[in-house]
């Protein structure tokens, strides 16, 4: 698929079809994560795998803000935990790169899997005690964000299609409400 054809068909899937997804795409996916940049190149991103369907349904089941917002993520085959070393990174300012670091490689995952007709969404909305526990993840590792990695369900279901709705999933800002050029003011 061509990049931009990727930027434009990549959006957040939350269903899935059940068929597992080939060792080869997902090392493909975690292959695209290891080339991002990072500070000072320390690569402080570390991916931790999912496959196991009881273990998926507990992470959807996690109650954020008393809702269990990520229900939808039992349906996914695989799901991605993007975590960091923090001290493989650094902070700049207030500014912790380790986030930053992790994030930018997830990102490079999700651009992967869309090439190779894999789904994802980026999810936020976790606890990050609660992930740690689940999957045996020590306490100086921070969990940045979690995704689904799978085969596209032919049609939304309804909690997805509702979200999209909600969140104006296909909106942007335009170019002129976000861009500046030379100085702010
Ligand atoms: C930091 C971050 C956290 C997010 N957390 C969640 C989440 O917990 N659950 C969810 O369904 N979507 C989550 N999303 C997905 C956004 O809702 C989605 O990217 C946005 O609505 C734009 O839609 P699109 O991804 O289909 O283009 C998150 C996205 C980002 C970048």
């Amino acid at each position: 698929m061509e990049f931009f054809d990727v930027i434009d068909c990549r959006h957040s899937v939350r269903t899935y079809r059940a068929d597992p997804v080939p060792d080869e795409l997902i090392v493909q996916c975690l292959e695209a994560a290891r080339m991002a940049p990072s500070w000072r190149n320390g690569q402080c991103w570390r991916f931790l795998i999912v496959r196991d369907a009881a273990t998926i349904s507990q992470l959807a089941a996690q109650r954020i803000y008393g809702y269990p917002i990520n229900h939808w993520l039992r349906s996914a085959p695989v799901v991605v935990v993007a975590c960091a070393e923090p001290g493989e990174s650094g902070l700049h300012g207030d500014l912790p790169y380790w986030a930053v670091d992790t994030a930018i490689a997830l990102e490079h995952l999700v651009l992967a899997a869309t090439a190779l007709g894999l789904g994802t969404c980026w999810i936020g909305g976790f606890n990050e005690d609660t992930v740690r526990k689940l999957l045996g993840i020590p306490a100086h590792i921070r969990v940045v964000a979690l995704t689904p990695l799978g085969y596209p369900a032919e049609r939304e279901a309804v909690f997805g299609r509702f979200v999209k709705t909600i969140a104006r999933s296909r909106r942007r800002k335009p170019l002129a409400g976000i861009v500046r050029y030379e100085r702010w003011d």
